[in-house]
């Protein structure tokens, strides 16, 4: 099992296929082999293969942004698992709050797609979080259990080391209000808790990764907090200063 910490930079609807690739060129050159973690970019579906065949024998990792979950038909738009696997990737964001917000993406669908992931031996990083009203009615814990439990039924005999979780409270995202490290401590020990239920003692070695806001400010003390496997970062993604910035606090100041 992978030990390191994981920084996973999501890109959201950002950069050409061009200037996709001159930025992967630009980190690799830069932090390969200095990296104590394992840094994974998820670009926009154009771009995936060739940024996989800028990464070819690296260490890096290459993960799409979201997944349909059957394997062929009429369905405009869509992009199956199998095609994604054609492409070299080995991850998968699922759950995403912008797809389940702004896209109408339930529980359900989500458990479908994680379900075909794993089936293609591909690692779901499946997103959750609560939205500032769940947050302010006391309803977080709540919202957690559910997605979680919805998003994962049916898995009770997988290997659960085969996915990663990546807690995302919904107002800390592209808003600049990170949430405090108790506030993530605290999250993700229920998530673990949860986890632990469902799995036993091995869903202490699922990754659960911290995302929103995350920056090259804020790196150092949220790594360090309690549960915090690495991140799910976003805006801070797409530059070179501040990806690499974080890439370097999680190197230096992980401990498991
Ligand atoms: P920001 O880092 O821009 O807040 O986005 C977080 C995110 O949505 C990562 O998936």
């Amino acid at each position: 099992m992978n030990t390191k910490p994981i920084v996973a930079g999501n890109w959201k609807m950002n950069k050409s296929g061009e200037e996709g690739v001159s930025f992967v060129g630009k980190i690799k050159n830069r932090i390969l082999d200095k990296a104590e973690a394992k840094v994974i970019f998820c670009p926009p579906f154009t771009s995936l293969f060739s940024i996989v065949k800028t990464l070819n024998g690296t260490d890096f990792g290459v993960g799409a942004q979201n997944a349909h979950f059957e394997v062929e038909g009429a369905y405009t738009g869509e992009i199956s698992v199998g095609m994604l696997k054609s492409t070299g990737v080995q991850y998968v964001i699922l759950g995403h709050s912008e797809r389940r917000h702004i896209f109408g993406e339930t529980d359900v669908w989500i458990n479908k797609k994680i379900h075909a992931v794993l089936n293609a031996e591909l690692v779901p990083i499946f997103c959750i979080g609560e939205t500032l009203d769940d947050r302010k009615s006391n309803q977080t814990t709540q919202v957690l259990e559910n997605q979680i439990n919805l998003g994962l039924q049916g898995m009770d005999s997988i290997d659960p080391v085969k996915m990663i979780i990546a807690y995302e409270p919904v107002w800390a995202i592209g808003t600049g209000e990170t949430a405090s490290s108790d506030q993530v401590a605290r999250a993700h020990g229920y998530v673990q808790s949860i986890l632990e239920r469902m799995f036993g003692q091995i869903a202490h070695e699922v990754p659960i990764l911290y995302g929103g806001s995350v920056n090259e400010n804020n790196a150092t003390e949220l790594i360090q907090t309690d549960g915090v496997d690495g991140f799910l970062v976003g805006g801070a993604s797409l530059k070179e200063e501040s990806f690499c910035g974080i890439v370097e606090q999680v190197s230096k100041f992980y401990k498991r």
